[in-house]
């Protein structure tokens, strides 16, 4: 590293409990690709305690914090203090491993980060062994992290199932330094048939001749044009605008929270019939 050069710090967040696996390989090789001076650190999602989310909204409350005492403050530490982020992520049963999930669930609390965390860059790499067994894992990967406020540079799925099977593949290597180099540098092209706002690959069909993003809410107007579908795309959807998410946490939410204070006994008395006792099992305390 050269001295008094602008040295960039990488968190490199892996979600595989799996060392030294298909992940973890192109997180390390996208980020010495990211063409700047670097350090990088890790850290593997798995080793951190991080619990449910208990939907209490407490974290919603001025100056609150979640009431989990797990790791959840830690990362968002160390999301803070980086200037960009590489996830790997492993697709699991078609959608992203679970750990992933546990900490986008958390984002309510981490919403407190939001003005820090707006506009880091990201690249996301994820991996699945199978190819068309890929289901979901991208597309969930990005809302999740779009949600957090995240500039979202790059995100790609890789086919490998062994642990470094990926590096077998002779064209990964061009396309981690792509990646890599998005990270700090030009956003890569969002290819046809993603959404052009949040790149998720994931379309509904609500009526003939229209689609409309189910993460971003962008719609697309599908017109016949010299015997060929054309996508005419509309503005940009907007939930996860910076303002559109700031209403969310800051606002909406809140006002639920107030809405239930005020109304609790009308729904105390809606509540009241289903209240059960008897019929819960719990795992015995030793097992
Ligand atoms: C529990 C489990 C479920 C998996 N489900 C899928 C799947 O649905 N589709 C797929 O293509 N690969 C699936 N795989 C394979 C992994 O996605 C693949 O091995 C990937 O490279 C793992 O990433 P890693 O090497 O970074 O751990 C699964 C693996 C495990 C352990």
């Amino acid at each position: 590293m050269k001295e008094g050069v602008d040295i960039k710090s990488i968190l490199g967040l892996v979600a595989s409990q799996r060392n030294l696996a298909n992940g973890e390989i192109l997180l390390k090789e996208a980020a010495a690709s990211c063409g700047e001076d670097y350090k990088l650190e890790l850290i593997r999602l798995p080793d951190l305690k991080l619990e449910p989310c208990l939907g209490c909204y407490t974290c919603l409350g001025p100056g609150k914090r979640c009431p989990l005492n797990d790791d959840l403050y830690f990362l968002g530490n160390k999301i803070k203090a980086a200037d960009g982020l590489i996830l790997a992520a492993p697709c699991y049963f078609l959608g992203p491993a679970a750990i992933t999930k546990l900490w986008s669930d958390r984002t309510i609390a981490l919403s407190q980060f939001l003005e820090e965390f707006w506009d880091k860059p990201m690249t996301i790499i994820a991996t699945a062994g199978i190819k068309g067994w890929e289901g979901y894992s991208l597309s969930a990967l990005v809302a999740m992290m779009k949600f957090l406020g995240f500039r979202i540079q790059d995100a790609r799925m890789f086919i490998g199932a062994l642990p470094g099977e990926v590096l077998e593949n002779p064209l990964i290597e061009q396309q981690i330094k792509e990646m890599g180099q998005a990270l700090f540098g030009t956003a890569s092209k969002i290819e046809d048939g993603k959404c052009p706002t949040c790149r998720s690959e994931i379309w509904k069909f609500p009526q003939p001749g229209l689609a409309v993003c189910p993460l971003c809410t962008q719609e697309a107007v599908l017109e016949m044009r010299d015997g060929k579908v054309k996508w005419v795309y509309g503005p940009a959807g907007k939930r996860f605008e910076h303002l559109d998410l700031e209403y969310h946490f800051r606002e909406f939410l809140p006002s639920k929270v107030r809405e239930y204070i005020d109304r609790r006994k009308e729904f105390a008395r809606l509540r009241k019939p289903y209240e059960t006792k008897e019929n819960w099992f719990k795992p015995p305390a030793n097992r």
